[in-house]
């Protein structure tokens, strides 16, 4: 049976760096699902036909990690027919041997709701704008506003809001380091394997 680590939480919060480096860590497949909300964003068109045609190849473009690709993102992320396309790739995906890792906002609640582990990692606003200005090049009162936006719309859409899963350990990265970010994830799944 394949291992599942479903991470979920904001924008910034340290999700993506933390799923790379327990993917590393126990030799798993990793997914930003981030990226396909991006691609779908990013391509203009009907949101849902864009969804509907995805392939992996879309979510090598270069330009999906700007700011204007979250945005663009988490608008055709609140349309119910862009992430009912979606779920089987993300599915599929994390049915990998010997596992996988998968972060996003839905992962613990919808995508995958019998994950082995789940994490739900957070950080105060001001941590993650500063990190989000120094990754992008951009002032951290611009990214402070942009990821209040994103969070406020991510977490009052109607369907697969982000929100923590009952059963998932909160982890806050707001006074970690990676290295000690890191060392809590892989604690957490080395208790559960
Ligand atoms: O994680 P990232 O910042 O790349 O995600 C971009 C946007 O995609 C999020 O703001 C959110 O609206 C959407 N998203 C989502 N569900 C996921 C992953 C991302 O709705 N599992």
């Amino acid at each position: 049976m394949p291992f599942t680590i479903a991470i979920d939480g904001p924008a910034a919060s340290g999700k993506g760096t933390i799923a790379r480096a327990l993917a590393r860590q126990f030799g798993f497949a990793h997914l930003d699902t981030g990226l396909l909300y991006r691609a779908v964003g990013v391509q203009g068109g009907d949101p849902v036909q864009v969804a509907q045609a995805l392939v992996a190849a879309d979510l090598d473009r270069a330009d999906l990690r700007s700011a204007e690709a979250g945005q663009a993102a988490s608008k055709v992320a609140a349309i119910p027919e862009v992430r009912a396309a979606l779920v089987a790739f993300q599915r599929q995906f994390a049915r990998q041997e010997p596992g996988a890792v998968l972060d996003g906002r839905d992962i613990g609640t919808v995508i995958c709701p019998s994950a082995e582990v789940k994490l739900y990692v957070i950080a105060n606003d001001e941590t993650r704008a500063a990190r989000r200005a120094a990754e992008l090049g951009a002032s951290v009162e611009d990214m402070l506003a942009q990821i209040r936006e994103r969070d406020a719309r991510d977490a009052a859409r109607d369907v697969a809001p982000m929100v923590q899963a009952e059963d998932a350990i909160l982890l806050d990265t707001s006074h970690l380091s990676i290295d000690e970010a890191v060392a809590q994830a892989v604690a957490a799944v080395q208790a559960a394997r």
